[in-house]
């Protein structure tokens, strides 16, 4: 039975809104945001569905709904620096533009990474020396440009495989693990006021990648490099995501090294259409993602990978799944979001996230 651990009251939770409320209700169950990436609409474009913008707007404008963002796109290196030496910050200031302008905390995302790559990193035959200078100018610009702005940067961002071993991208097979302590290094030197992260994804339950992520960060506090968080995106599958306790046993499993942490891009796909069944599910998972951040001293915020399901990224990776995200294509709310304000009421109930014994309110 996947939704085990979430309390049948909270399972239950649906009273209509008034209005808005996640980030409010955050920040009294102790957390420093919740927030939604959103994407440029140059790319939203694509999905054809302009007509929907202005609701879209309006419900990711309140501050009492989402008090924090992240580009979805506009600041990975195929934007920022398409060509050698030539950077371009346009669409990633489409997002962090509208943070500032609306006064939401703003998360940057993402300086080295695999995916969404310039082609032109990829295909050149690097030297070591080279390589490093490559990286090391990429964040020169790209942060020095977001300087000051962005509360946290993921400076590295998917390194490991699954079994905890490094991912074999250009980064690692031409430097070997030195690149993570040097994009580390280059970031703390150019925006010493950013909480810099490792992020990635199936880092939300014990194991051997959680384990990745740790050596990650010991092999960084080691050296006398500064890494400040640990970013769970917590990528999740409604019928199979990870329990209560074990994001619970993982993220305090993060925190005991001294850094904190973040769902940064918290999404729960599911087959679609969807059903009464699966919809439940996704609002256990919902539960118990929310939950465990919000009673963990040390995980600071929650961020949802776009909140709006025809804007998801899932249908295009996972044919015959989405419906991932809490509002639906006509604006009504998943039971899910029901599921999100009640795991945030139950720890402002509780008064202090930092009560043990609430975690028992989340089982049956
Ligand atoms: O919207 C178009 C559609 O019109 C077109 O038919 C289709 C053809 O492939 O592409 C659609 O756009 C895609 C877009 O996602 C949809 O959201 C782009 O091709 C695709 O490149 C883009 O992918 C992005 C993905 O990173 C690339 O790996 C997603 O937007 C973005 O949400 C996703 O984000 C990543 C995080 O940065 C890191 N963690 C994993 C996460 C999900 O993959």
């Amino acid at each position: 039975m996947r939704v085990q651990s979430v309390s049948t009251a909270l399972l239950a939770a649906s009273a209509p809104l008034a209005s808005a409320q996640l980030h409010r209700y955050a920040k009294k169950a102790g957390l420093l945001y919740f927030g939604s990436a959103t994407d440029s609409p140059g790319q939203r474009e694509r999905a054809g569905l302009e007509a929907a913008y202005p609701q879209y707007d309006a419900i990711f404008a309140d501050n009492d709904q989402f008090g924090q963002t992240t580009p979805t796109n506009g600041q990975k290196w195929l934007f920022t620096e398409p060509e050698r030496g030539v950077f371009n910050f346009t669409e990633g200031e489409i997002t962090s533009d509208l943070a500032a302008k609306q006064g939401k905390l703003l998360r940057c995302h993402a300086l080295v990474w695999h995916s969404q790559l310039a082609p032109w990193v990829e295909t050149t035959e690097w030297t070591p020396e080279e390589l490093r200078e490559v990286i090391v100018e990429h964040i020169t610009q790209v942060a020095g440009h977001w300087k000051g702005q962005c509360y946290a940067w993921d400076v590295v961002n998917e390194a490991l495989n699954e079994d905890g071993t490094w991912r074999e991208s250009v980064f690692y097979t031409v430097l070997g693990e030195e690149y993570i302590n040097l994009a580390f290094k280059t970031a703390a030197e150019i925006d010493p006021e950013a909480k810099l992260y490792y992020n990635d994804y199936n880092l939300e339950w014990p194991g051997p990648k959680a384990d990745g992520a740790i050596r990650i960060v010991k092999m960084l506090q080691e050296a006398g490099i500064k890494i400040d968080g640990v970013g769970l995106q917590a990528h999740h599958v409604a019928s199979r995501a990870p329990t209560l306790d074990q994001q619970i046993a993982v993220l305090e499993s993060y925190t005991a090294l001294g850094v904190e942490a973040a769902y940064t891009e918290l999404d729960i796909r599911l087959d679609v259409p969807s059903n009464e069944t699966s919809l439940q599910w996704q609002k256990g998972a919902y539960i118990n993602a929310t939950g465990a951040c919000a009673q963990v001293e040390g995980c600071v915020g929650i961020t949802l990978w776009d909140f709006y399901d025809p804007f998801s990224w899932i249908p295009y990776v996972f044919p015959g799944e989405g419906e991932a995200h809490l509002w639906f294509a006509d604006f009504t709310v998943h039971p899910a979001y029901y599921g999100v304000l009640a795991a945030l009421k139950n720890a402002t109930g509780a008064c202090d996230k930092k009560v043990r014994g609430l975690a028992k309110l989340f089982r049956s």
